[in-house]
């Protein structure tokens, strides 16, 4: 496993995603602990990116429980349908949230949240496991990219 992370810093998203993305394959690899594999995870993506807030929230009968985090302390439990990522649940859909004050019911964890995008990440059934949160402290920081590549990297967590 490598020690560190190496992106670099002043190039694109998508070249930051392009180089990240194999160096997660690596981190993980070989690793068979969910949480640990999860936890490097959420540290790669926030150290990279900047965000405010990545993290995993696992469904839990009809809650979804705070998981693997970096960032600010955030809502330990959503209930379904509630919020963008009680929602992107629900829909079994990615949300991308450009301005957080435009979304109804939206569930502020930290009043520095500006956009948001949430992911839901299915098991073999279909149905949604967990979802995949991200917060910007910056208006519309999350697009199609982000989708894209973020969609690759619950690619590699389903893998876990
Ligand atoms: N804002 C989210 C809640 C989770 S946090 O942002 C960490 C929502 O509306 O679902």
């Amino acid at each position: 496993m490598a020690e560190e992370l190496i992106v670099t810093e002043n190039t694109t998203k998508v070249k930051k995603y392009e180089e990240l993305i194999p160096q997660i394959k690596a981190l993980v690899e070989g690793e068979p602990d969910l949480i640990a594999n999860l936890s490097n995870i959420m540290s790669a993506l926030k150290w990279t990116f900047g965000w405010l807030w990545i993290g995993i929230y696992f469904v839990k009968g009809d809650e979804l429980v705070l998981g693997p985090f970096q960032g600010p302390i955030a809502c330990t439990r959503i209930q379904l349908g509630r919020g963008v990522s009680g929602s992107a649940w629900n829909k079994k859909e990615v949300i991308i949230v450009p301005n957080v004050d435009e979304f109804p019911d939206h569930i502020i964890c930290n009043s520095a949240s500006k956009s948001e995008i949430v992911l839901p990440i299915m098991n073999i059934n279909s149905d949604v496991s967990a979802i995949l949160d991200a917060d910007s402290d910056q208006l519309n920081d999350f697009d199609e990219v982000d989708k894209k590549y973020l969609s690759e990297i619950i690619a590699i967590i389903k893998t876990l």
